[in-house]
C-alpha cells in the first residue's frame, strides 16, 4: 500500500479505468437523499425533464414532426440551444458533460398545463454512447423513432452536405456514386460515406436503445406517412403518449409551393425553413440500385425485426425486399 495525493491517485485511476472518465448522470430527484442536499437552484417541484424523445435518425422528417407536436396545447419543448441546429444534443455528445442542470435547464417553458416534455436531436439515434445514458437520466422516457427508406436518408444527407459547400464533397467534386465507391477507411470521402449510411442501419441502433428501454417505450413512425399525412400520424401519436385529443387537421396544411404540409398558426401558413423539405434532382437510377444494395441486409434485419414484433412495416420496407427477393 502507498500513499498519493488525491489528484495524482485520480490520474491513475482513470489512466486503469479510462471508460469511467465520463460520469452517468442520474435524476437527484428521484432520491430524497440526494433531494435534501441539493442546491435551492434544483427545482424537483417543477416538470424538467423530457418524457420523450425524438430520435430521429437525422433527414427522416424528425424536424417536422417535432414542429407538429408542439401543436398540442399539452406539450412543450426545449428552449432553441444556439450552435446546434437548436437541439440539445446532450446524450452521447460534449454536452453531457455540463450535468443534468444545465440539461434541465433547457426546459424552462413547461407549465400547469404541460403533460409532456420532448426533445429532438438528430444525435441521438445512431450514437452508442446515447442509450445508456439517456436510460440512466430518463429511465421512463418514451422513445419515437422514424423508419425512413436509408437509400433516400442518405440521398438526403449528401444533399445537406452539398448546400452546406462541405469541403470534401465540393473540393473532390465526388458524387454520391463516387463516394460511397470509396474503400479507402483513412480518407475524408469515407467519413461522408459513413455519415451518409450509418443512420440508416436501423437495426444495428435499434438494438442498443432496446438493452435499456422496452420496446412498448418506443413508437415507430413511417417517414412516407409523416410526410403524406401528417395529422394522421400526429393523431396516433397524441393517443399512444395519452395526451388529450388535438384536431391537428385542422392546423395543419399542404403548402403547395413548399411541396410539404406546414402549420397553420393564427390563419398564417408556417413552413419549415430553406434546409428542411430542399429541392433537387431525383435520384438516378443507378445511384439508387448502388444504395438498395448496401442498405439490402439492414433493409431485410428492420423488415424481420418488425415481423417479429407485428408491427407495422412501411411500403417502402416491403417494396425494398421484394425488389431484391
Ligand atoms: P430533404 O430536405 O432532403 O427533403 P430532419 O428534420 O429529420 O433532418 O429531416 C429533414 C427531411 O424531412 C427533409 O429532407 C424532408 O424530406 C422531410 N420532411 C418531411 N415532412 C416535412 C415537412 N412537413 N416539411 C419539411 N420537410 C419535411
Amino acid at each position: 500500500l502507498k500513499w498519493q495525493d488525491p489528484i495524482s491517485s485520480a490520474e491513475m485511476y482513470f489512466r486503469k479505468f479510462p471508460e469511467e472518465r465520463v460520469p452517468v448522470w442520474t435524476n437527484p430527484c428521484t432520491d430524497p437523499r440526494h433531494q435534501a442536499i441539493l442546491p435551492p437552484s434544483y427545482n424537483c417541484s417543477r416538470k424538467s425533464l423530457p418524457d420523450l424523445l425524438i430520435l430521429g435518425p437525422q433527414k427522416t422528417g424528425s424536424t417536422a414532426l417535432g414542429s407538429f407536436l408542439s401543436l398540442h396545447p399539452n406539450v412543450s419543448q426545449n428552449v432553441p440551444v444556439p450552435g446546434s441546429f437548436e437541439e440539445v444534443q446532450f446524450f452521447g455528445g460534449q454536452n453531457y458533460l455540463k450535468g443534468v442542470q444545465w440539461y434541465m435547464s433547457n426546459f424552462p417553458n413547461s407549465t400547469a398545463s404541460t403533460t409532456v416534455i420532448y426533445e429532438k436531436s438528430a444525435t441521438y439515434f445512431d450514437n452508442p454512447a446515447a442509450p445508456k445514458q439517456a436510460a440512466a437520466l430518463i429511465p421512463r422516457a418514451k422513445l419515437i423513432v422514424i423508419l425512413q427508406n436509408p437509400s433516400q436518408r442518405a440521398y438526403s444527407w449528401y444533399q445537406h452536405l452539398l448546400a452546406h459547400k462541405d469541403p470534401t464533397v465540393i473540393s473532390s467534386g465526388s458524387s454520391l456514386l463516387s463516394i460511397l465507391s470509396t474503400n479507402s477507411t483513412t480518407s475524408p470521402m469515407w467519413k461522408i460515406r459513413q455519415r451518409c449510411i450509418s443512420g440508416g442501419k436501423y437495426v444495428q441502433h435499434l438494438d442498443k436503445w432496446l438493452e435499456h428501454y422496452s420496446l412498448q417505450q418506443i413508437y415507430f413512425v413511417d417517414a412516407d406517412e409523416l410526410r403524406n399525412e401528417p395529422a394522421k400520424v400526429l393523431t396516433s401519436i397524441t393517443k399512444w403518449l395519452d395526451l388529450p385529443d388535438f384536431p391537428f387537421e385542422t392546423h395543419i396544411r399542404f403548402s403547395p409551393s413548399k411541396g410539404f404540409h406546414c402549420r397553420l398558426i393564427d390563419g398564417k401558413t408556417l413552413c419549415l425553413g430553406g434546409s428542411k423539405g430542399r429541392k433537387y434532382d431525383e435520384m438516378a437510377p443507378e445511384l439508387r440500385e448502388k444504395l438498395d444494395e448496401i442498405f439490402e441486409m439492414d433493409n431485410s434485419a428492420l423488415y424481420k425485426f418488425l415481423k417479429k414484433m407485428r408491427l407495422k412495416i412501411p411500403d417502402w420496407l416491403q417494396e425494398a425486399v421484394r425488389g431484391r427477393a
